[in-house]
């Protein structure tokens, strides 16, 4: 690549995080009030734009692109975008993937497997259909189990996504990792984050995941394992399913130090950070007189400005770490 993308703390930012819509057929509480507002979609880049910044970043030695949103399979034809990323596979590009809901999964499983996508992550927080219909405000659990059945049968690997919540998921949290072990999907268990303002108090149900883990460990044999996706999670084995179960752990123990990436949001707002304000505008690149000088430039100030770390903290009366929601910058 022509100049790898280094931050100021000698990290290498490898792993691109492209949200291509901010909006979403779910309303998880955690995530978004159920009268959220969406960005506008005057502002929200084509699918065209999307791919060459795909480009231009694979060109600075990008190797890991995941597509979010939102959620990614609610916008139209993104399936021509995943086709023109996935012709990079193997040249530049190691792993094209996504992370949705799980909805509409079983129509595109077959699809995003012919792109070249190998692994995706399902994010699901529970398997009764009552809890899901209070998490998501939507009754579309069938759905989501449905899409995961067919993206096996498509040949996708599937991790599940759950995020630990205190007095709503949190009993069902064993039979999760059992059942996830037992299907063969890797599953990471994830804190919740202070991002944007939701209908309910996020500190009502905030669950510290050393806690959970030591719940487990009572249940399971749990061994520390060193593998890697690219991402936030610190892996264990769990001995009696065989399965691989990661914590992603913002709140209780942070891994900034080893953040090998960056976010961009379906507006071309790259933000350095999950948990930060910091940010540059690709759009304004993209559509200049001279975008390639302009994009290398963007993302050279990128790397100047993403910060050592993030400073979330979830409090009885914190107020947001920043009003941005998770749906805008896709995690
Ligand atoms: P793989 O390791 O490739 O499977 O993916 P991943 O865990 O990086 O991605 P996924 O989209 O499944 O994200 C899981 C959770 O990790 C989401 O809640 C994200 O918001 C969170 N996450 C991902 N990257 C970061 C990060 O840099 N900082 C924080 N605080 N959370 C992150
Ligand atoms: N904190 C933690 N995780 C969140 N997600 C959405 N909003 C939040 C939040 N505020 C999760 C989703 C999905 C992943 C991309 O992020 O459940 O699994
Ligand atoms: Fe949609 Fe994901 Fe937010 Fe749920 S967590 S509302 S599925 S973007």
């Amino acid at each position: 690549c022509s100049q790898p993308l280094i931050d100021a703390f000698q990290r290498r930012i490898s792993y691109l995080r492209l949200s291509v819509t901010d909006r979403c057929d779910l309303r998880c509480t955690y995530c978004m009030p159920e009268r959220m507002t969406f960005l506008p979609k005057k502002d929200v880049l084509s699918l065209e734009e999307l791919h060459r910044l795909g480009l231009a970043f694979i060109e600075r030695g990008i190797n890991k692109i995941r597509l979010t949103g939102g959620e990614p399979l609610v916008r139209r034809d993104v399936i021509e975008l995943v086709k023109a990323l996935g012709r990079r596979l193997g040249h530049g590009l190691d792993e094209l993937t996504l992370t949705t809901n799980g909805t509409r999964l079983a129509e595109f499983a077959q699809p995003l497997f012919e792109a070249g996508v190998r692994r995706v992550n399902v994010s699901l927080d529970t398997m009764d259909g009552q809890q899901f219909e209070t998490l998501s405000r939507r009754d579309q659990l069938g759905d989501v189990l449905g899409g995961i059945t067919e993206a096996k049968r498509a040949g996708l690997q599937v991790k599940i996504n759950t995020v630990a919540l205190k007095g709503l998921n949190e009993s069902e949290i064993p039979f999760l990792v059992e059942w996830a072990g037992t299907h063969g999907h890797d599953m990471t268990l994830i804190e919740v984050m202070p991002l944007g303002e939701v209908d309910g108090e996020r500190v009502d149900h905030y669950l510290p995941l050393p806690a959970v883990r030591d719940e487990l460990s009572q249940r399971f044999t749990l061994t520390d394992i060193a593998d890697n996706t690219g991402g936030p999670a610190r892996y264990v084995r769990v001995e009696e399913t065989g399965g691989r179960l990661g914590f992603i752990t913002p709140l209780t123990n942070n891994f900034c130090a080893t953040c090998n990436r960056i976010r961009v949001t379906a507006t071309g707002q790259l933000y350095a950070c999950l948990g930060g304000a910091e940010k540059v505008d690709l759009r304004a690149a993209l559509r200049s007189d001279a975008p390639d000088a302009d994009l290398a430039a963007a993302l050279d100030e990128a790397m100047r400005i993403k910060p050592e770390r993030h400073h979330f903290a979830i409090s009885e009366g914190a107020a947001p770490a920043q009003p941005r929601h998770m749906s805008v910058t896709g995690g």
